[in-house]
Protein backbone atom coordinates (compact mmCIF):
# COMPACT_ATOMS: atom_id res chain seq x y z
CA UNK A 1 0.00 0.00 0.00
CA UNK A 2 2.71 2.39 0.69
CA UNK A 3 4.03 1.36 -2.35
CA UNK A 4 1.56 1.98 -4.29
CA UNK A 5 0.86 5.53 -3.18
CA UNK A 6 4.34 6.47 -3.11
CA UNK A 7 4.84 5.23 -7.08
CA UNK A 8 1.08 5.90 -8.23
CA UNK A 9 0.72 9.56 -6.09
CA UNK A 10 3.31 11.43 -8.17
CA UNK A 11 1.82 9.33 -11.00
CA UNK A 12 -1.38 11.08 -10.37
CA UNK A 13 -0.39 13.90 -10.14
CA UNK A 14 1.49 14.19 -13.10
CA UNK A 15 -1.14 13.09 -14.96
CA UNK A 16 -3.56 15.87 -13.21
CA UNK A 17 -0.85 18.76 -14.60
CA UNK A 18 -0.78 17.32 -18.04
CA UNK A 19 -4.75 16.99 -17.97
CA UNK A 20 -5.38 20.45 -17.03
CA UNK A 21 -2.54 21.55 -18.92
CA UNK A 22 -3.31 20.04 -22.36
CA UNK A 23 -7.37 19.51 -22.03
CA UNK A 24 -8.62 22.67 -21.84
CA UNK A 25 -9.31 24.12 -25.69
CA UNK A 26 -11.09 27.37 -25.91
CA UNK A 27 -12.77 28.37 -29.26
CA UNK A 28 -12.63 32.53 -29.75
CA UNK A 29 -13.99 34.54 -32.28
CA UNK A 30 -13.01 37.43 -33.10
CA UNK A 31 -12.87 39.97 -36.25
CA UNK A 32 -9.31 41.22 -35.65
CA UNK A 33 -7.36 40.41 -38.95
CA UNK A 34 -5.32 43.42 -39.92
CA UNK A 35 -1.67 43.69 -39.10
CA UNK A 36 -2.16 45.69 -36.36
CA UNK A 37 -4.94 43.56 -34.84
CA UNK A 38 -3.38 40.03 -35.78
CA UNK A 39 -0.59 41.55 -33.59
CA UNK A 40 -2.57 42.35 -30.69
CA UNK A 41 -4.73 38.86 -30.63
CA UNK A 42 -1.70 37.06 -30.97
CA UNK A 43 -0.41 38.07 -27.71
CA UNK A 44 -3.68 36.23 -25.92
CA UNK A 45 -3.17 33.74 -27.82
CA UNK A 46 0.49 32.91 -26.90
CA UNK A 47 -0.44 33.83 -22.97
CA UNK A 48 -2.85 31.35 -23.07
CA UNK A 49 -0.92 28.71 -24.79
CA UNK A 50 1.84 29.44 -22.21
CA UNK A 51 -0.29 28.20 -19.53
CA UNK A 52 -0.98 24.30 -21.07
CA UNK A 53 -4.55 25.70 -22.99
CA UNK A 54 -5.31 25.46 -27.04
CA UNK A 55 -6.47 27.96 -28.47
CA UNK A 56 -9.14 27.48 -31.71
CA UNK A 57 -9.30 30.26 -33.76
CA UNK A 58 -12.49 31.43 -35.21
CA UNK A 59 -11.48 35.03 -36.76
CA UNK A 60 -13.89 36.30 -38.93
CA UNK A 61 -13.22 38.98 -40.78
CA UNK A 62 -14.76 42.39 -41.43
CA UNK A 63 -13.63 45.68 -39.35
CA UNK A 64 -16.67 46.73 -37.01
CA UNK A 65 -17.55 42.92 -36.51
CA UNK A 66 -20.64 43.11 -38.47
CA UNK A 67 -20.05 39.61 -40.23
CA UNK A 68 -18.70 38.18 -37.12
CA UNK A 69 -21.93 38.77 -35.19
CA UNK A 70 -24.34 37.37 -38.12
CA UNK A 71 -21.67 34.04 -37.71
CA UNK A 72 -22.19 34.10 -34.03
CA UNK A 73 -25.86 34.06 -34.56
CA UNK A 74 -25.75 30.89 -36.35
CA UNK A 75 -23.20 29.11 -34.53
CA UNK A 76 -25.58 29.74 -31.54
CA UNK A 77 -28.90 29.10 -33.45
CA UNK A 78 -27.26 25.67 -33.99
CA UNK A 79 -26.50 25.31 -29.98
CA UNK A 80 -22.79 25.62 -31.13
CA UNK A 81 -21.58 28.61 -29.61
CA UNK A 82 -17.63 29.39 -29.07
CA UNK A 83 -16.25 29.74 -25.58
CA UNK A 84 -15.73 33.03 -25.84
CA UNK A 85 -16.99 35.62 -28.37
CA UNK A 86 -16.09 39.46 -29.04
CA UNK A 87 -19.37 40.86 -28.02
CA UNK A 88 -19.71 44.75 -27.30
CA UNK A 89 -21.71 47.05 -25.23
CA UNK A 90 -25.57 46.30 -24.91
CA UNK A 91 -25.19 43.59 -26.44
CA UNK A 92 -24.00 41.84 -24.05
CA UNK A 93 -27.25 41.75 -21.87
CA UNK A 94 -29.12 40.66 -24.94
CA UNK A 95 -26.88 37.62 -25.10
CA UNK A 96 -27.13 37.14 -21.45
CA UNK A 97 -31.01 37.69 -21.43
CA UNK A 98 -31.22 34.44 -23.71
CA UNK A 99 -29.45 32.88 -21.00
CA UNK A 100 -26.59 31.56 -22.97
CA UNK A 101 -23.42 33.31 -21.10
CA UNK A 102 -21.64 32.08 -18.40
CA UNK A 103 -20.86 33.30 -14.74
CA UNK A 104 -17.38 35.06 -14.03
CA UNK A 105 -17.73 35.77 -10.86
CA UNK A 106 -15.28 33.83 -9.27
CA UNK A 107 -12.85 34.93 -11.97
CA UNK A 108 -13.60 38.21 -11.60
CA UNK A 109 -13.45 38.44 -7.51
CA UNK A 110 -9.91 36.65 -7.59
CA UNK A 111 -9.27 38.99 -9.77
CA UNK A 112 -10.28 42.22 -7.99
CA UNK A 113 -12.05 43.43 -11.20
CA UNK A 114 -14.86 45.43 -9.33
CA UNK A 115 -11.89 48.22 -7.72
CA UNK A 116 -9.66 47.80 -11.15
CA UNK A 117 -12.69 48.69 -13.77
CA UNK A 118 -14.48 51.90 -14.33
CA UNK A 119 -17.91 51.83 -12.93
CA UNK A 120 -19.43 52.77 -16.52
CA UNK A 121 -17.55 49.72 -17.92
CA UNK A 122 -17.72 46.81 -15.08
CA UNK A 123 -22.17 47.95 -15.38
CA UNK A 124 -21.89 46.64 -19.24
CA UNK A 125 -20.02 43.13 -18.14
CA UNK A 126 -22.63 41.99 -15.57
CA UNK A 127 -26.10 40.74 -16.31
CA UNK A 128 -28.02 41.12 -13.59
CA UNK A 129 -25.21 42.05 -11.09
CA UNK A 130 -23.41 38.65 -12.10
CA UNK A 131 -20.15 39.18 -14.48
CA UNK A 132 -20.62 37.74 -18.18
CA UNK A 133 -17.66 39.00 -20.05
CA UNK A 134 -14.56 40.54 -19.84
CA UNK A 135 -13.04 43.93 -21.10
CA UNK A 136 -9.79 44.12 -23.06
CA UNK A 137 -9.01 47.32 -23.42
CA UNK A 138 -10.88 51.45 -23.79
CA UNK A 139 -10.92 52.78 -27.69
CA UNK A 140 -11.30 56.20 -28.78
CA UNK A 141 -13.02 56.59 -31.90
CA UNK A 142 -12.98 60.36 -32.57
CA UNK A 143 -9.78 60.36 -33.87
CA UNK A 144 -8.04 62.13 -36.86
CA UNK A 145 -5.07 60.15 -38.15
CA UNK A 146 -2.72 62.37 -40.55
CA UNK A 147 0.46 62.34 -42.48
CA UNK A 148 2.39 65.56 -41.71
CA UNK A 149 4.75 65.09 -44.89
CA UNK A 150 1.57 65.57 -47.11
CA UNK A 151 0.31 68.71 -45.20
CA UNK A 152 3.90 70.09 -45.56
CA UNK A 153 3.79 69.52 -49.05
CA UNK A 154 0.45 70.96 -49.56
CA UNK A 155 1.39 73.94 -47.55
CA UNK A 156 -1.37 73.78 -45.19
CA UNK A 157 -1.85 73.00 -41.20
CA UNK A 158 -3.88 70.14 -39.91
CA UNK A 159 -7.95 71.42 -39.47
CA UNK A 160 -9.00 71.74 -36.22
CA UNK A 161 -12.98 71.78 -37.13
CA UNK A 162 -15.25 70.86 -39.36
CA UNK A 163 -15.27 74.32 -40.56
CA UNK A 164 -11.95 75.05 -41.37
CA UNK A 165 -11.93 71.15 -42.72
CA UNK A 166 -12.61 71.90 -46.26
CA UNK A 167 -10.14 75.01 -47.03
CA UNK A 168 -7.38 72.25 -45.74
CA UNK A 169 -8.69 69.36 -47.89
CA UNK A 170 -9.04 71.97 -51.24
CA UNK A 171 -5.34 72.81 -50.96
CA UNK A 172 -4.04 68.91 -50.27
CA UNK A 173 -6.38 68.17 -53.46
CA UNK A 174 -4.79 70.41 -55.66
CA UNK A 175 -1.50 69.63 -54.41
CA UNK A 176 -2.50 65.90 -56.04
CA UNK A 177 -3.45 63.85 -52.81
CA UNK A 178 -6.54 62.59 -51.64
CA UNK A 179 -7.59 64.59 -48.84
CA UNK A 180 -9.59 61.83 -46.88
CA UNK A 181 -9.16 58.27 -47.12
CA UNK A 182 -12.06 55.88 -46.37
CA UNK A 183 -13.70 53.06 -46.81
CA UNK A 184 -17.70 52.92 -48.12
CA UNK A 185 -18.84 50.13 -45.71
CA UNK A 186 -21.71 51.24 -43.50
CA UNK A 187 -19.74 51.03 -40.26
CA UNK A 188 -16.78 53.43 -41.59
CA UNK A 189 -19.49 56.12 -42.81
CA UNK A 190 -21.13 55.49 -39.52
CA UNK A 191 -17.46 55.89 -37.49
CA UNK A 192 -17.28 59.05 -40.15
CA UNK A 193 -20.62 60.26 -39.29
CA UNK A 194 -20.59 60.32 -35.26
CA UNK A 195 -17.17 62.34 -35.60
CA UNK A 196 -18.96 64.90 -37.80
CA UNK A 197 -22.52 64.86 -35.39
CA UNK A 198 -19.86 65.29 -32.00
CA UNK A 199 -17.43 67.98 -33.66
CA UNK A 200 -20.59 69.83 -34.67
CA UNK A 201 -23.67 69.25 -31.91
CA UNK A 202 -21.26 68.86 -28.90
CA UNK A 203 -21.75 66.16 -26.01
CA UNK A 204 -24.82 66.99 -25.12
CA UNK A 205 -26.22 67.04 -28.40
CA UNK A 206 -24.85 63.78 -29.18
CA UNK A 207 -25.68 61.95 -26.50
CA UNK A 208 -29.43 63.21 -26.89
CA UNK A 209 -29.25 61.96 -29.93
CA UNK A 210 -27.82 58.34 -29.99
CA UNK A 211 -28.10 57.66 -26.56
CA UNK A 212 -31.24 58.80 -25.75
CA UNK A 213 -33.01 58.97 -29.28
CA UNK A 214 -34.26 61.79 -28.58
CA UNK A 215 -36.90 62.74 -31.43
CA UNK A 216 -36.54 66.72 -31.61
CA UNK A 217 -32.98 66.24 -31.47
CA UNK A 218 -32.80 63.83 -33.97
CA UNK A 219 -35.33 65.78 -36.22
CA UNK A 220 -33.98 69.16 -35.53
CA UNK A 221 -31.76 71.81 -37.84
CA UNK A 222 -28.86 71.07 -36.47
CA UNK A 223 -28.66 67.49 -37.57
CA UNK A 224 -29.84 68.82 -41.07
CA UNK A 225 -26.54 70.34 -41.05
CA UNK A 226 -24.88 67.71 -40.02
CA UNK A 227 -25.83 65.49 -42.14
CA UNK A 228 -25.16 68.29 -45.23
CA UNK A 229 -21.42 68.59 -43.92
CA UNK A 230 -21.10 64.87 -43.69
CA UNK A 231 -22.16 64.73 -47.46
CA UNK A 232 -19.92 67.17 -47.97
CA UNK A 233 -16.72 65.34 -47.20
CA UNK A 234 -17.66 63.24 -50.17
CA UNK A 235 -16.03 65.43 -52.25
CA UNK A 236 -12.54 64.29 -50.35
CA UNK A 237 -12.77 60.65 -50.71
CA UNK A 238 -11.18 59.19 -53.79
CA UNK A 239 -13.37 57.37 -56.41
CA UNK A 240 -12.40 54.08 -55.49
CA UNK A 241 -13.93 53.79 -52.11
CA UNK A 242 -16.15 51.42 -52.40
CA UNK A 243 -16.23 48.35 -50.12
CA UNK A 244 -12.74 49.58 -49.16
CA UNK A 245 -11.54 47.90 -45.83
CA UNK A 246 -10.80 50.65 -42.84
CA UNK A 247 -6.83 48.99 -42.86
CA UNK A 248 -6.35 49.81 -46.59
CA UNK A 249 -7.40 52.96 -45.53
CA UNK A 250 -5.20 53.31 -43.69
CA UNK A 251 -2.51 52.12 -45.60
CA UNK A 252 -3.26 55.43 -48.16
CA UNK A 253 -2.38 57.56 -45.13
CA UNK A 254 0.66 55.59 -44.24
CA UNK A 255 2.02 55.41 -47.71
CA UNK A 256 1.48 59.34 -48.37
CA UNK A 257 -1.63 58.47 -50.93
CA UNK A 258 -4.01 60.35 -48.35
CA UNK A 259 -3.31 62.99 -45.93
CA UNK A 260 -6.13 62.03 -43.11
CA UNK A 261 -8.30 59.43 -42.28
CA UNK A 262 -11.25 59.95 -39.04
CA UNK A 263 -10.97 56.12 -37.39
CA UNK A 264 -10.85 54.64 -34.27
CA UNK A 265 -7.22 54.04 -32.77
CA UNK A 266 -7.17 50.66 -33.62
CA UNK A 267 -5.85 52.34 -36.78
CA UNK A 268 -2.76 53.60 -34.63
CA UNK A 269 -2.35 49.55 -34.63
CA UNK A 270 -1.48 49.83 -38.63
CA UNK A 271 0.61 52.52 -38.05
CA UNK A 272 2.83 50.66 -34.95
CA UNK A 273 2.67 47.54 -37.55
CA UNK A 274 4.11 49.29 -40.02
CA UNK A 275 7.23 50.80 -38.13
CA UNK A 276 5.50 54.31 -37.89
CA UNK A 277 6.45 56.27 -34.95
CA UNK A 278 3.50 58.99 -33.31
CA UNK A 279 4.31 62.46 -33.31
CA UNK A 280 6.96 61.62 -36.27
CA UNK A 281 5.77 59.52 -39.00
CA UNK A 282 1.96 60.35 -38.25
CA UNK A 283 0.05 62.48 -36.26
CA UNK A 284 -2.81 61.93 -34.16
CA UNK A 285 -5.44 64.60 -33.45
CA UNK A 286 -8.75 64.78 -32.05
CA UNK A 287 -11.50 64.60 -35.05
CA UNK A 288 -12.18 68.37 -35.84
CA UNK A 289 -13.84 69.99 -33.23
CA UNK A 290 -14.00 67.48 -30.39
CA UNK A 291 -11.00 68.11 -28.37
CA UNK A 292 -11.63 67.65 -24.78
CA UNK A 293 -14.42 64.82 -26.30
CA UNK A 294 -13.84 61.23 -26.12
CA UNK A 295 -16.42 58.64 -28.07
CA UNK A 296 -15.40 55.55 -26.20
CA UNK A 297 -15.50 52.26 -27.73
CA UNK A 298 -14.46 48.78 -25.67
CA UNK A 299 -14.01 45.50 -26.99
CA UNK A 300 -14.69 42.50 -24.34
CA UNK A 301 -15.17 38.75 -24.76
CA UNK A 302 -18.86 37.51 -23.47
CA UNK A 303 -18.22 33.97 -22.17
CA UNK A 304 -20.54 31.03 -23.39
CA UNK A 305 -21.73 28.77 -20.94
CA UNK A 306 -19.65 25.15 -21.80
CA UNK A 307 -20.77 21.25 -20.96
CA UNK A 308 -16.89 20.10 -20.98
CA UNK A 309 -15.11 20.98 -17.38
CA UNK A 310 -11.57 21.34 -18.84
CA UNK A 311 -12.70 23.68 -21.25
CA UNK A 312 -14.49 25.67 -18.92
CA UNK A 313 -11.03 25.76 -17.17
CA UNK A 314 -9.22 26.95 -19.84
CA UNK A 315 -12.40 29.62 -20.39
CA UNK A 316 -11.62 31.03 -16.69
CA UNK A 317 -7.77 31.08 -17.46
CA UNK A 318 -8.55 33.55 -20.68
CA UNK A 319 -10.91 35.75 -18.78
CA UNK A 320 -8.60 35.72 -16.20
CA UNK A 321 -5.24 36.30 -18.46
CA UNK A 322 -7.02 39.33 -20.05
CA UNK A 323 -7.42 41.27 -16.93
CA UNK A 324 -4.14 40.78 -16.10
CA UNK A 325 -1.48 43.91 -16.37
CA UNK A 326 0.73 41.62 -19.18
CA UNK A 327 -1.50 41.44 -21.60
CA UNK A 328 -3.58 44.52 -20.80
CA UNK A 329 -0.12 46.23 -21.06
CA UNK A 330 1.96 44.39 -24.78
CA UNK A 331 -1.91 44.02 -26.19
CA UNK A 332 -3.22 47.22 -26.52
CA UNK A 333 0.15 48.65 -27.19
CA UNK A 334 -0.03 46.88 -30.44
CA UNK A 335 -4.17 47.76 -30.48
CA UNK A 336 -3.71 51.40 -30.00
CA UNK A 337 -6.07 51.64 -27.59
CA UNK A 338 -5.69 51.88 -23.96
CA UNK A 339 -5.59 49.83 -20.55
CA UNK A 340 -9.12 49.40 -19.47
CA UNK A 341 -7.43 48.19 -16.18
CA UNK A 342 -6.77 51.12 -13.75
CA UNK A 343 -3.40 51.88 -12.14
CA UNK A 344 -0.87 50.93 -15.22
CA UNK A 345 1.89 52.18 -15.88
CA UNK A 346 1.99 54.16 -19.11
CA UNK A 347 6.16 53.88 -19.74
CA UNK A 348 5.32 51.92 -22.46
CA UNK A 349 2.68 54.44 -24.37
CA UNK A 350 3.11 56.79 -26.78
CA UNK A 351 1.85 60.09 -27.36
CA UNK A 352 -1.45 59.23 -28.89
CA UNK A 353 -2.18 56.34 -25.65
CA UNK A 354 -1.14 59.20 -23.56
CA UNK A 355 -3.58 61.74 -24.60
CA UNK A 356 -6.61 59.27 -24.63
CA UNK A 357 -6.14 58.15 -21.04
CA UNK A 358 -6.02 61.84 -20.41
CA UNK A 359 -8.76 62.99 -21.90
CA UNK A 360 -10.44 60.06 -21.01
CA UNK A 361 -10.46 61.28 -17.42
CA UNK A 362 -10.65 65.02 -18.20
CA UNK A 363 -14.06 63.72 -20.43
CA UNK A 364 -15.82 61.86 -17.53
CA UNK A 365 -15.16 64.81 -15.14
CA UNK A 366 -16.44 67.14 -17.56
CA UNK A 367 -19.82 65.04 -18.83
CA UNK A 368 -18.03 64.80 -22.38
CA UNK A 369 -17.37 61.32 -22.49
CA UNK A 370 -19.78 59.75 -25.00
CA UNK A 371 -20.15 56.14 -26.29
CA UNK A 372 -19.84 55.52 -29.65
CA UNK A 373 -23.22 54.31 -31.72
CA UNK A 374 -20.90 53.41 -34.42
CA UNK A 375 -18.97 50.96 -32.43
CA UNK A 376 -22.15 49.51 -30.43
CA UNK A 377 -21.59 51.07 -27.51
CA UNK A 378 -24.77 53.42 -26.82
CA UNK A 379 -27.48 51.31 -28.13
CA UNK A 380 -28.21 47.71 -29.27
CA UNK A 381 -27.36 46.48 -32.59
CA UNK A 382 -30.60 46.70 -34.01
CA UNK A 383 -31.04 50.43 -33.33
CA UNK A 384 -27.31 50.82 -34.49
CA UNK A 385 -28.88 48.98 -37.47
CA UNK A 386 -31.25 51.65 -38.15
CA UNK A 387 -28.73 53.96 -37.41
CA UNK A 388 -26.07 52.86 -40.14
CA UNK A 389 -29.04 52.56 -43.02
CA UNK A 390 -30.11 55.92 -43.40
CA UNK A 391 -26.35 57.11 -42.97
CA UNK A 392 -24.91 54.71 -45.68
CA UNK A 393 -27.76 55.49 -47.84
CA UNK A 394 -27.41 59.25 -47.57
CA UNK A 395 -23.78 59.01 -48.50
CA UNK A 396 -23.98 57.07 -51.31
CA UNK A 397 -27.23 58.51 -52.82
CA UNK A 398 -26.52 62.01 -54.88
CA UNK A 399 -30.37 61.69 -54.80
CA UNK A 400 -30.68 62.13 -50.96
CA UNK A 401 -31.19 65.84 -49.78
CA UNK A 402 -29.59 65.92 -45.96
CA UNK A 403 -33.32 66.74 -44.92
CA UNK A 404 -34.66 63.81 -46.45
CA UNK A 405 -31.97 61.77 -44.11
CA UNK A 406 -33.03 63.42 -40.70
CA UNK A 407 -36.61 62.75 -41.66
CA UNK A 408 -35.50 58.72 -42.22
CA UNK A 409 -33.68 59.01 -39.27
CA UNK A 410 -36.43 59.97 -36.83
CA UNK A 411 -38.40 57.34 -38.43
CA UNK A 412 -36.18 54.19 -38.56
CA UNK A 413 -35.16 55.32 -35.16
CA UNK A 414 -38.45 55.14 -33.86
CA UNK A 415 -39.33 51.88 -35.80
CA UNK A 416 -36.49 49.92 -34.50
CA UNK A 417 -36.62 50.90 -30.56
C1 LIG B 1 -13.47 47.15 -32.70
C2 LIG B 1 -11.97 47.20 -32.82
C3 LIG B 1 -11.59 46.82 -34.24
C4 LIG B 1 -12.32 47.68 -35.24
C5 LIG B 1 -12.00 47.39 -36.67
C6 LIG B 1 -14.13 47.99 -33.78
O1 LIG B 1 -15.51 47.89 -33.69
O2 LIG B 1 -13.88 47.61 -31.46
O3 LIG B 1 -11.36 46.34 -31.91
O4 LIG B 1 -10.19 46.93 -34.38
O5 LIG B 1 -13.71 47.53 -35.06
O6 LIG B 1 -12.21 46.07 -36.97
Amino acid sequence: MKNFKKYLAPIVLSCATVTSAQAGEVEVLHWWTSGGEAASVAVLKDLLEKQGHTWKDFAVAGGGGESAMTVLKSRAVSGNPPAAAQIKGLDIQEWADLGLLTNLDSVAEQGNWDKLLPKVVSDVMKSEGHYVAVPVNVHRVNWLWANPEVFKKAGVGIPNTWEDFPAAADAIQKAGFIPLAHGGQAWQDATLFEAVALGMGGSEFYRKAFVDHDMDTLKSAKMVEIFKAFKDLRKYIDKDSAGRDWNIATSMVINGKAAMQVMGDWAKGEFVAAGKKAGVDFACLPAPGTSGQYTFNIDSFAMFKLNDSENAKAQNALAKTIMEPAFQETFNLNKGSIPVRSGMSRAKFDFCADASMDAFNASAATGDLVPSMAHGMSTTSYIQGAIYDVVTNFFNDESLSAQDAVNRLAQAVKAAM
